[in-house]
């Protein structure tokens, strides 16, 4: 594997490599102790999941975690680049590096400096590989096989990194995506042109097998902020529950609006795994980060 994780095209051998790891932190093996191993974090996004989870999971494989949140009390406050910031934290040798960042892209030169492993928490709009892969494993963990298994991305499928990252990953284990969002809120970008798109949320939600809400990207919006209150009719509601098969898995990758992305009436629904999403992400993160300090 490479030993910068920056995407979400994982062969599928080191995914399965990967599962079968994090199978063993979820029963309970602690056999791994990366004692005098040191995971830095720097996230230039607000974060409460991901930063949390990658610091628990750190500390659970015995590594120390040192994290750099970006706001006033850092020298960017003082005018220091971001790229800068980065060159600055690798200087003091950790193992591994966190790094969430609105755009990756303007960072390639500083991150073509780093030898440490480097694990994306998120890039823009484009990516959120760990997230796709805790999706995943939560995916594998309710349903135990991907192969043609129907998943449903509502909301704003347009703006969200966790859907980009879900659909290479999703689609490389067998699974079969499909969107639903009004037109506006569809990706333009030729890899989503071949996924099937429906522009309501009607009975068609029974036939999914898996059903993952995205939330809308307040941050990000272009052209479509004009048309925001369109995506109130993809908001999940005791109806659409009614009509899902009654095994259908329900996913959120965080943060879940309420009253946006489910109204409360459903909230407690069984069939809803958004916590279990968030304890597997864990377990999956401290699997994956001790396959990369193993082979640095
Ligand atoms: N899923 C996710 O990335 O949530 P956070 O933004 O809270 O990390």
């Amino acid at each position: 594997m490479s030993h910068q994780v920056l995407d979400s095209n994982f062969s599928l051998n080191f995914v399965e490599e990967l599962f079968s790891k994090t199978d063993s932190f979820l029963n309970g093996d602690k056999s791994y102790n990366f004692q005098g191993k040191l995971v830095a974090s720097v996230f230039f996004e607000p974060s409460t999941r991901t930063r949390t989870s990658f610091e628990i999971a750190s500390k659970r494989i015995g590594c120390d975690f040192v994290h750099l949140n970006v706001d006033s009390s850092t020298s960017l406050s003082k005018g220091e680049s971001d790229q800068d910031t980065v060159l600055n934290l690798v200087s003091m040798k950790p193992d591994l590096l966190i790094l969430r960042h609105s755009n990756f892209k303007s960072l390639t030169s500083a991150l073509d400096r780093i030898s440490c492993p480097i694990i994306s928490a998120g890039d823009g709009k484009l990516e959120h590989p760990t997230q796709a892969l805790l999706d995943a494993y939560t995916i594998r963990h309710f349903k135990k096989d991907f192969k043609g298994l129907r998943v449903l991305l509502v909301g704003d499928v347009k703006n969200s990194r966790v859907a980009n990252s879900n659909r290479i990953l999703l689609q490389n284990l067998g699974a079969e995506i499909t969107i639903c969002c009004p037109d506006i809120f569809k990706p333009d970008s030729k890899e989503w042109e071949n996924i099937p798109h429906i522009n309501k949320l009607n009975e068609s939600i029974g036939e999914f097998d898996v059903i993952m809400k995205l939330r809308l990207q307040k941050e990000r919006l272009g052209e479509e902020r004009e048309s925001v209150s369109d995506l109130r009719a993809f908001v999940l509601n005791s109806k659409h529950f009614e009509w899902a098969q009654s095994e259908a898995v329900f996913m959120h990758p965080g943060p879940k609006i309420d009253g946006e992305d489910f109204l409360p009436e459903v909230l407690s629904d069984s069939r809803i795994k958004i916590l279990k999403q968030v304890e597997f992400g864990v377990y999956l993160r401290s699997a994956l980060m001790s396959l990369l300090l193993e082979q640095s």
